[in-house]
């Protein structure tokens, strides 16, 4: 099982913190944002990391994370000229992933959970994908799960009037076919190709999994209301880990649990 991380893309909606440094460069709390989901694919025994990036910015991300020694993973970068969408960035990995499953993040989504219980069931799996879904006050932000009898139907991308509160969160899991699920796929209106289109094509095949995110997920990329608001969240976690650990007398200097700890 391989891991990337999609982290090209504008960041227009946190202009003008993003005009000149990358969103994902950007700090939450005591980390840059790229560390987050560096840190969950770790967390996951995911040792093999591909970080796709906008043209502009790979030089930021070699400088800060280099062959990913720092982190005990091997890091890999791949360049998205331009930001068509996030299945399209995804299609950057087709040599990277060399025919591997692989589990997806959004680099400006920060997740609580500990994933590898889900990648390990997902690896001994038959082919298929999954989506992970939390609960939130505002789904018109995000694409959004559609259930009908308690079964998932669909995924509507930020709809105005969406038909649960349930938001799909940056983190899927997918079987190697879809690479060839992507080149089916067409532009959106706003002309990119959409991770939402992804989903439902493997939905429509019976072959997409859902999981509910049972900790803390926050999407950096929001608002610089929700940047500032992920970042309170993440001090929070990380001092109740600390108190925690401290509690127990086990102090350990680099422990790997809890939001962010490297
Ligand atoms: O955060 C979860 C949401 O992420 C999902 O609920 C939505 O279904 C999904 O479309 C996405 O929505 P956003 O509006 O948050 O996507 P955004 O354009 O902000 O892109 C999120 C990340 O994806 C971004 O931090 C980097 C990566 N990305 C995005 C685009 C458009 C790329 O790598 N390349 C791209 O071209």
């Amino acid at each position: 099982m391989k891991g990337i991380i999609l982290a090209g893309g504008t960041g227009s909606r946190l202009f003008p913190l993003t005009k000149v440094a990358n969103k994902h460069l950007l700090p939450v709390y005591d980390k840059p944002m790229i560390y987050y989901p560096i840190l969950t694919l770790k967390k996951a025994g995911i040792k093999d990391i591909l970080i796709v990036s906008g043209k502009g910015h790979v030089g930021g991300f070699l400088e800060l994370l280099g062959s990913g020694k720092d982190f005990a993973v091997n890091l890999s970068y791949e360049i998205q000229e331009e930001a068509g969408g996030i299945a399209q960035a995804l299609s950057l990995a087709e040599n990277f992933a060399s025919g591997e499953k692989i589990v997806v993040i959004l680099g400006d989504n920060i997740f609580e959970d500990d994933i590898s219980e889900y990648v390990s069931e997902f690896e001994s799996e038959e082919d298929g994908s999954a989506i992970f879904l939390k609960e939130v006050a505002n789904p018109s932000s995000y694409g959004v799960a559609e259930f009908k009898n308690e079964k998932l139907i669909g995924i509507i991308e930020k709809p105005l009037n969406p038909p649960s509160s349930l938001a799909v969160t940056g983190l899927y899991m997918y079987d190697n076919n879809v690479f060839d699920v992507i080149r089916t796929l067409k532009p959106s209106t706003r002309g990119e190709l959409e991770v939402t289109d992804l989903n439902n094509y493997y939905l429509k095949k019976g072959m997409l999994d859902h999981y509910m995110v049972k900790g803390f997920w926050g999407d950096c990329g929001e608002s610089v209301d929700t940047l500032l608001a992920v970042a309170q969240t993440v001090k929070n976690l990380q001092t109740r880990e600390t108190q925690k650990i401290t509690k127990q007398h086990v102090v350990q200097k680099n422990t790997h649990s809890g939001v962010g700890r490297i």
